[in-house]
């Protein structure tokens, strides 16, 4: 009846959300492309019900097609009589192997309906995790560094794959980013790590990101007000109190989370 692509979120099991749960424990059988995502589900759903799904290790796209066939094939079966799950971490839609189930199953098994659960991204998760704000006015770009590359260009970048952490460094540095590793996170699986020394994740691992930002980007908050009204001892008077009301309601109005026009 209806295929479900799962994200399971970065990799801790109470990060799966809830409506990702309840898909995951109705489904007949719950499909995992790999052994992370299969241990997240595993969480949530006995052995028993998880279908393995066998993919080569491989760029050839020949073979890769071949595997997507055979793949979509078994779970349209599953899913012609029932319902049945497709799990992968963190989002389905973000750089994800799940597009190329859903572009098999539009060409060869188009009867198949789908319906996606949207998952905790590590494009998300790592603010929290580096302990990074991303203010509102700011860009933030998402780019790749395998093989050491260092893509440069934007304000803010989270870079994906990061495998050889030292070379990535030296490039960025160069452009003038400030740079902050983040191996693992929110994963039951491996050590976590968070760190802005690249020699410190000089050993490969797949599950490696980095934050990197031009210093000079910051973008001023009406908040800001705050910490520079705070007195010594840490207390905040109420100079300027005014003025942040001002500027948060016309910031409001920008997002536009308040009217605008000419409301005071
Ligand atoms: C193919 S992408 C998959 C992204 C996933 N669909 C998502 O939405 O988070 C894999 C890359 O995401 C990053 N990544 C995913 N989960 C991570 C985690 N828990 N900790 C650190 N990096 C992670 C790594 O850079 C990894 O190379």
């Amino acid at each position: 009846m209806t295929l479900y692509g799962v994200g399971l979120g970065p990799g801790q099991a109470d990060l799966v959300t809830v409506r990702g749960k309840r898909a995951l424990e109705d489904a007949d059988v719950v499909y995992s492309p790999g052994r992370l995502s299969r241990s997240v589900a595993t969480e949530h759903v006995p052995e028993a019900r998880i279908g393995d799904l066998d993919f080569p290790m491989t760029r050839d796209e020949e073979k890769l097609r071949a595997a997507w066939k055979e793949a979509a094939a078994e779970i349209a079966t599953t899913a012609r009589d029932g319902d049945a799950a497709f799990v992968t971490l963190g989002d389905p839609n973000v750089y994800s192997t799940f597009g190329h189930l859903r572009r098999t199953l539009a060409a060869f098994h188009p009867e198949v309906d789908l319906e996606v659960v949207p998952g905790v991204s590590a494009v998300t998760a790592f603010a929290t995790a580096l302990g990074v704000e991303i203010t509102a006015g700011s860009s933030l770009a998402l780019r790749e560094a395998d093989g050491g590359r260092s893509p440069t260009g934007p304000d803010r970048m989270v870079l994906f794959k990061v495998t050889d952490a030292p070379s990535t460094h030296t490039g960025l540095v160069e452009a003038g980013y400030d740079v902050t590793y983040g191996r693992r996170l929110f994963m039951e699986q491996g050590e976590t790590l968070v760190t802005d020394d690249p020699t410190a994740i000089d050993e490969r691992d797949y599950y490696t990101l980095a934050y990197a930002e031009k210093p000079e980007a910051r973008v001023e908050q009406a908040t800001d007000a705050f910490l520079e009204a705070s007195d010594e001892s840490g207390l905040v008077s109420d100079g300027g109190a005014q003025d942040i009301a001002r500027q948060e309601r016309s910031e409001g109005v920008l997002c536009g989370d308040e009217p605008g026009g000419d409301r005071q």
